[in-house]
């Protein structure tokens, strides 16, 4: 980025003329200074999984970047849940003021599993920019219903029933018309799958985690316990069968929730879809595409996937999202774009250059 614009796309260099690695990334605020976490990713198709870890950088005008480091490193351990060649997507940090921890979450794939192990992955650190130390990782709400199903949809699945969930799963992406709703039945005593993800934090701090679940067909939100670092036991099941992924989510001062999701087609993009809520928990209810330009821009988000809306004082968002390079993920690209609101609602429209003051 050359003077003080955003380049959505363009090849964005930090202070030290390196191309910034942080892929599927999110943003923290703190003491007055961004910090922007994402995935390091290295060339070639090897960076679809994890070789390095997380990477930090910082920025007073979320423009010029210095690279802070890795913030959490994968382990040379092959038994390590982070085992170098992991998937490990899609971090996000936030702050407990409580424990004055910076605590990260994100999705974790163990080695040699492809996406089947879906957990969540927790680390902390005392300093912003790390070393995270790896906690945990988990399937969240192990043994707990969700909070919006009735008492006629939870319970055990007898064999009958897990047979047509597993004779469903290898045609999944044909056969969404027939999508088994109580696939979360299924998951009740091990955990709930969690995918892509992202982390909130309201304005009581209270801290949510919204995470693609069920083979990826239904988003979840779930409370946070106070010192963000599990499952409060509270959770929504929300768009079931809709298989969103990719959520960024953020509130308006009005009080309203908006969710910024994609559908499900690997690394390729595809429309962006947005929905709205008056609660964190629901009713939310789908508004459509909240892209604005030509066919080829609506129907890619502008060859981008969502990661994160950044908030900014003002009422004012920015939509983070990744133009993903799966041959030579190190090329991945970052689409930043500022979020106008029409008619009320957040819409996208593309901008070649754009800065702040645009805003
Ligand atoms: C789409 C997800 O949003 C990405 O984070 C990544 O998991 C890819 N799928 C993998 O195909």
């Amino acid at each position: 980025m050359k003077g003080n614009f955003f380049q959505p796309g363009a090849l964005w260099l930090d202070d030290a003329g390196i191309p910034i690695n942080a892929h599927g990334g999110g943003i923290l605020l703190h003491g007055g200074v961004y910090y922007w976490f994402g995935e390091h990713k290295v060339g070639g198709e090897p960076g679809n999984s994890a070789q390095v870890g997380v990477r930090v950088y910082s920025s007073e005008d979320l423009v010029h970047w210095s690279n802070k480091g890795i913030a959490l490193q994968v382990s040379g351990d092959a038994n390590h849940d982070l085992a170098r060649g992991c998937i490990l997507e899609r971090p996000k940090v936030i702050y407990n003021a409580r424990t004055r921890q910076f605590v990260m979450w994100f999705h974790l794939e163990l080695l040699g599993q492809g996406y089947g192990a879906a957990r969540s992955g927790v680390a902390v650190a005392d300093c912003v920019t790390g070393p995270y130390r790896y906690l945990s990782s988990f399937r969240p709400n192990a043994g707990v219903w969700p909070k919006n199903a009735a008492a006629g949809e939870c319970g055990a699945l007898d064999a009958g029933e897990q047979r047509l969930i597993a004779e469903w799963l290898p045609n999944a992406d044909e056969m969404r018309d027939c999508y088994p709703g109580n696939i979360f039945c299924r998951d009740f005593a091990g955990g709930q799958m969690a995918r892509d993800m992202t982390l909130f934090v309201d304005d009581d701090q209270t801290a949510y985690q919204v995470y693609a679940s069920e083979e990826n067909g239904t988003l979840h939100i779930s409370q946070l316990s106070e010192d963000y670092l599990r499952p409060a036991g509270n959770y929504v099941r929300i768009f079931p069968g809709r298989f969103n992924e990719a959520p960024a989510l953020f509130k308006t001062k009005s009080g309203d929730y908006y969710l910024i999701t994609s559908d499900c087609t690997g690394w390729s993009p595809n429309p962006a879809r947005l929905s709205h809520a008056k609660s964190i928990w629901g009713p939310w209810e789908e508004l459509g595409n909240p892209c604005r330009g030509s066919r080829e821009e609506v129907a890619t988000t502008f060859w981008s996937q969502s990661t994160y809306v950044l908030p900014l004082a003002g009422d004012r968002f920015i939509y983070l999202g990744d133009r993903w390079n799966p041959m030579d993920a190190i090329d991945g690209r970052y689409v930043w774009l500022p979020i106008e609101f029409e008619n009320g609602l957040p819409v996208l429209r593309w901008r070649e250059k754009w800065s702040l003051e645009q805003l």
